[in-house]
C-alpha cells in the first residue's frame, strides 16, 4: 500500500476523502495532522478523531496543527461545512484524544525515521501545517516523496475572491513556502476539483451500501446539499487529492512555473518564469474518477 500522511481540515469534503482513504486498502495512513481552515483547530481536530472512530481506526495517530495561518487572518467557511464543519452529521466521538504533540511534532519523527521518500503527504487544507515542518525541521521535510495538495484555481472563478482558491487565501505565505521548497508538489485546482461532482442519486446508491464510510459519506453529501437545495450537484474537492495518488491516469496534468500573490489579490496563483516548477491537473476523467470513489467507498 501506499504510505500516506493526511494533513486536513475536515470540512464536508475533506471528511468523504477521510472515509475513502481510511476505506481503501491501497492507502496505508499512518496519521492525521489537523489544520484551522474550514473551521477552527478544535473542530477540525474533533473530526479528525470522530472520523477515525467511526471506522474503528482508533490506533492511527492524529494531531493538531496550526489554529491560523502564518501571517494575517483566518477565513471564516462556516456557512458552507456548519458550526460542526461537518454539517451535523452524526459521529462518535473520537477513541483515543489527539496527540499531545503538535503536527510537526508528530511528523518529524515518522519522517526521519523512515526511506527518503517512503511518505506521500495528501494536503487537503492550508498548507499552514506543511510551512511549519519545513520551517521548524527542515530535514523531515525534505523526506517527504512527494506532496499532492488541493488548492488554487489556473482559470475557473475563485471562491476566496474572484481569482483565489481557498485553501491557498487562506495562507498564501505558507503555499509559497511549500511550493518553493523542492520538495514535489501535484497541484489540484478548482479547474478540476469542480468537475468531481456528486448528485442526489449518487447519494441515494451510497446510501443504500452496507459499508460504513459509503454511508456516512451518503450523510455528508446530503449535509453539503442541504445549505442549497435548489442545486443539482456539488463538488468533491479533496477526495482528488486522493484519486490522483492511486488512480493518476484519470487525470491530465501540466507543469506550470507559479508564484503566489500574497498581498492584493491574495492567494492568487500567476504563471511566471520566476515560479516554482508545479505539476497541475488541469483535466479529470469525471466518470471514472467517480466510479473509483464510490467503488472505494464502498469497500
Ligand atoms: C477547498 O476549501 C475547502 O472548503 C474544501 O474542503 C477544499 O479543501 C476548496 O476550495
Ligand atoms: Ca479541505
Amino acid at each position: 500500500p501506499l504510505r500516506v500522511l493526511i494533513d486536513t481540515d475536515p470540512g464536508l469534503d475533506d471528511a468523504i476523502a477521510i472515509l475513502y482513504a481510511l476505506a481503501e486498502r491501497r492507502f496505508a495512513v499512518e496519521a492525521i495532522t489537523t489544520v484551522a481552515g474550514n473551521i477552527g483547530i478544535e473542530t477540525t481536530t474533533r473530526n479528525g478523531g470522530r472520523l477515525l472512530a467511526a471506522m474503528g481506526r482508533g490506533e492511527i495517530a492524529y494531531a493538531a496543527g496550526a489554529a491560523g495561518p502564518l501571517v494575517a487572518q483566518g477565513i471564516d467557511e462556516e456557512a458552507i461545512h456548519g458550526a460542526d464543519g461537518l454539517g451535523g452529521v452524526v459521529l462518535p466521538e473520537a477513541l483515543a484524544a489527539p496527540s499531545a504533540s503538535t503536527a510537526t511534532e508528530l511528523l518529524a519523527p515518522r519522517l526521519l525515521a523512515g526511506d527518503h521518500g517512503a511518505l506521500t503527504v495528501l494536503a487537503l487544507g492550508p498548507l499552514t501545517n506543511l510551512a511549519q515542518l519545513l520551517r521548524d525541521a527542515p530535514r523531515a521535510y525534505k523526506r517527504v516523496g512527494r506532496i499532492i495538495a488541493m488548492g488554487g484555481t489556473i482559470f475557473e472563478p475563485g471562491n476566496a475572491g474572484n481569482y483565489a482558491e481557498f485553501n491557498i487565501a487562506a495562507d498564501p505565505h505558507a503555499a509559497r513556502m511549500v511550493f518553493n521548497a523542492g520538495v514535489p508538489v501535484t497541484l489540484i485546482p478548482l479547474d478540476v476539483t469542480r468537475k468531481l461532482r456528486a448528485n442526489p442519486e449518487d447519494l441515494e446508491r451510497l446510501a443504500a451500501s452496507g459499508s460504513v464510510a459509503a454511508r456516512l459519506s451518503a450523510n455528508l453529501i446530503g449535509a453539503y446539499f442541504a445549505d442549497n437545495t435548489s442545486r443539482q450537484s456539488r463538488p468533491l474537492h479533496d477526495p482528488c487529492v486522493m484519486l490522483m495518488a492511486l488512480a493518476p491516469h484519470l487525470f491530465g496534468t501540466e507543469t506550470m512555473r507559479i508564484a503566489i500573490d500574497c498581498d492584493t489579490q491574495r492567494g492568487r496563483l500567476i504563471q511566471a518564469p520566476g515560479g516554482a516548477a508545479i505539476e497541475v491537473a488541469m483535466t479529470i476523467d469525471a466518470q471514472g474518477a467517480l466510479d473509483a470513489l464510490w467503488a472505494g467507498l464502498s469497500g
